[in-house]
């Protein structure tokens, strides 16, 4: 059985309330009991945080042992260089995730400390990105 580690960042824990033009009007929770039966034959472990060093935590402790890593750094993935290095520091591969299309929006968000480090980006599909990231992480060879 594949493992893989949904990490999610900052404000992510308000999905549902959260600006919903942007981000939508469900919970993660909802959605991850979604994912979780349409992925019935993969382990799907979900941590979320608003901090920058328990998300560094929480990529050594699952990047050597999982399969694949869907990450939604929220804010931290345009200023966190620490992040990205904690991304080159592990063997597990990385998928950046993002909900809104950020190359839509305001130019700050044009720019992702991550993405170099990541082994592919998944932008602006809503909720659906993070399906698309874990279908990518099952289809790996
Ligand atoms: C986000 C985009 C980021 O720019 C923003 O700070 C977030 C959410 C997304 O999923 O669209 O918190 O990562």
């Amino acid at each position: 059985m594949k493992r893989i580690q949904i990490i999610n960042g900052p404000n992510l824990n308000l999905l549902g309330k959260r600006e919903p033009t942007v981000y939508g009007n469900q919970t993660f929770d909802t959605y991850l009991q979604e994912l979780k039966v349409l992925f019935s034959d993969a382990q799907l472990d979900y941590f979320q945080s608003n901090t920058e060093g328990s998300i560094i935590d929480k990529l050594h402790e699952a990047g050597f042992s999982y399969d694949g890593i869907v990450l939604n750094a929220g804010a931290y993935t345009h200023t966190s260089i620490a992040i990205a290095d904690a991304i080159r520091s592990i063997t597990v591969p990385v998928i950046e995730v993002h909900i809104s299309n950020v190359f839509k929006r305001e130019e700050y968000r044009h720019h992702s400390y991550l993405s170099e480090a990541c082994k592919g980006c998944i932008v602006g599909f809503g909720m659906d990105s993070y399906r698309l990231a874990i279908n990518a992480v099952l289809n790996f060879k």
